[in-house]
C-alpha cells in the first residue's frame, strides 16, 4: 500500500509494488559480498532490497541508501536498525558529497531501481557520470529497470555505455512489471577510476 500512495503522489516513483523477491534474490546474486566494503542503494523505496543486503554483507561493510522521496525514508528510517546503514534523504545526484560527509573515497557497488528512462537527461546523466567517477576499478553498478517500453531501455542503455563498460543484461520475467537488469562495469583501461580497495 505504501508503494501505491507513493506512485501516487510521486511521479519518480515509477511503480506501483516494490520489487518480488525472486526478483530480488536473483539480482543479488550478482554482489560479490565477500569483497563489498562499500555498497551504494540508489531508490531503496520501502527497502525490498535493504534488509537482504545487510542480511548478507560484510560485518565490517558500509550500506549508504539514497532516496528521494520522504514517506519511503520515514519507512526506512522505522524498519532498519543497524550501524551499518545510512538512510539519506537526497537525489543519487548528489552521490560525490553524500559519500564525502561519511568518510568514503569510493564505491564497490551500486544498485539502481531509479527510472532512468522517466528523469531528466542532465540528472541522469550527472548520476551516471558520478557513480562511473566514483566506483572502484573492480566495481559493478547493478541497474534494473521496468522493461515496459523498448525505446527507453535501448535510450538508458545509450547512456551508460557513455561512461561504461556494458557487461551483462538478464531479464527477470515473473516480476510486476518484468524487469531488466543491466550490469555495468568500468571502461576497461579506465584510468580514472578510484584503485580496488583489495589492490
Ligand atoms: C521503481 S522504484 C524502486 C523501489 C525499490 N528499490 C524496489 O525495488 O522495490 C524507484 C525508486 O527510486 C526513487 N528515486 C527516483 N529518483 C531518484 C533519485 N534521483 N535519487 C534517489 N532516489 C530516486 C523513487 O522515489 C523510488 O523509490
Amino acid at each position: 500500500m505504501l508503494h501505491l500512495q507513493a506512485f501516487l503522489r510521486d511521479k519518480k516513483v515509477c511503480s506501483v509494488a516494490a520489487t518480488t523477491p525472486y526478483g530480488v534474490a536473483k539480482i543479488l546474486r550478482r554482489i560479490r559480498f565477500d569483497s563489498a566494503k562499500v555498497i551504494v542503494e540508489y531508490g531503496p523505496g520501502d527497502g525490498a532490497f535493504t534488509g537482504k543486503l545487510l542480511r548478507r554483507m560484510r560485518p565490517d561493510a558500509s550500506l549508504i541508501v539514497v532516496e528521494t522521496n520522504d514517506l519511503f525514508v520515514s519507512k526506512l528510517r522505522k524498519k532498519f536498525h543497524d550501524p551499518r546503514l545510512s538512510i539519506v534523504h537526497d537525489s543519487a545526484e548528489n552521490i560525490a558529497e553524500i559519500l564525502a560527509a561519511r568518510g568514503c573515497e569510493s564505491m564497490d557497488c551500486v544498485i539502481s531501481g531509479i527510472p532512468f528512462s522517466q528523469i531528466k537527461l542532465s540528472v541522469k546523466r550527472k548520476i551516471m557520470g558520478e557513480t562511473s567517477r566514483l566506483l572502484t576499478r573492480d566495481g559493478t553498478f547493478l541497474v534494473y529497470q521496468a522493461l515496459t517500453a523498448p525505446r527507453g531501455r535501448l535510450f538508458t542503455k545509450k547512456n551508460l555505455a557513455r561512461t561504461f563498460h556494458l557487461a551483462s543484461e538478464t531479464f527477470i520475467l515473473p516480476n510486476i512489471p518484468p524487469l531488466y537488469v543491466i550490469e555495468a562495469v568500468p571502461m576497461p583501461h579506465a584510468s580514472g577510476s578510484p584503485q580496488s580497495r583489495e589492490g
